[in-house]
């Protein structure tokens, strides 16, 4: 078995292992029981895929650094074994509020339809989004869950309110749900999982109009 396999099954235990341990509340324990049962094996293969920046990947150093003195430590060594092999993209279209955001925020998948890992069920991926952006309100159908490893970081899900959220923390977003982050002076490294409807892509909403709407 190669050594990125194995940085990859080290990366999956710890994330599971964390958001089993997470779960603070009764809507997180039921995503995270399901994510279980679809968990990705250990015995699926790797597909080849090459490692790619983006100008938002830049941070994952800084993120990573920061993450060792933290909450995250255990994920982001699991992370750091993997960063040359991760691939990162934006694929989004052109976002009238922020014409950059291709620059600033970057997604790397694990385990999926293009991860390192394939994997039809869920989807296991990485967000990095730099200092001081906002990643703005978007949905999707897919039910996701993040869990942050480096950075503390505003957080918006529909009607809740908004709430900063340190490292270690697990956040999850309803399937259409709207939500948005924004960033401070630390780069956000988060972990996210997709479950359910893995084809649809997210689309950027308005999120005012989308809470009243409901
Ligand atoms: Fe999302």
């Amino acid at each position: 078995m190669s050594s990125l396999n194995l940085q990859v099954d080290g990366f999956l235990d710890g994330v599971l292992h964390r958001l089993l341990a997470g779960g603070a509340d009764a809507s997180v324990e039921e995503e995270v029981a399901a994510l279980r049962a679809a968990w990705p094996g250990r015995t699926t293969s790797l597909s080849p895929v090459e490692g790619k920046r983006l100008p938002a990947s830049d941070h994952l150093a800084s993120a990573l650094e920061r993450a060792a003195k933290g909450e995250g430590a255990d994920i982001g060594h699991a992370i750091a074994g993997l960063a040359e092999a991760l691939s990162w993209t934006y694929s989004y279209p052109t976002n009238l509020r922020d014409r950059d955001l291709s620059s600033k925020v970057a997604f790397a998948q694990i385990a999926g339809r293009s991860g390192l890992r394939t994997d039809t069920d869920i989807h296991v991926g990485l967000t990095l989004i730099a200092p001081h952006v906002v990643y703005p309100a978007h949905r999707h159908p897919a039910v996701e869950l993040y869990l942050v490893v480096s950075g503390t970081a505003l957080w918006q899900c529909g009607e809740i309110e908004p709430a900063t959220r340190a490292p270690g923390s697990i956040i999850l977003h309803p399937s259409n749900v709207v939500h948005a982050m924004t960033t401070f002076e630390e780069p956000l490294l988060a972990v996210w999982t997709w479950r359910g409807d893995l084809v649809s892509p997210s689309i950027y909403v308005n999120m005012q109009t989308e809470a009243h709407a409901s």
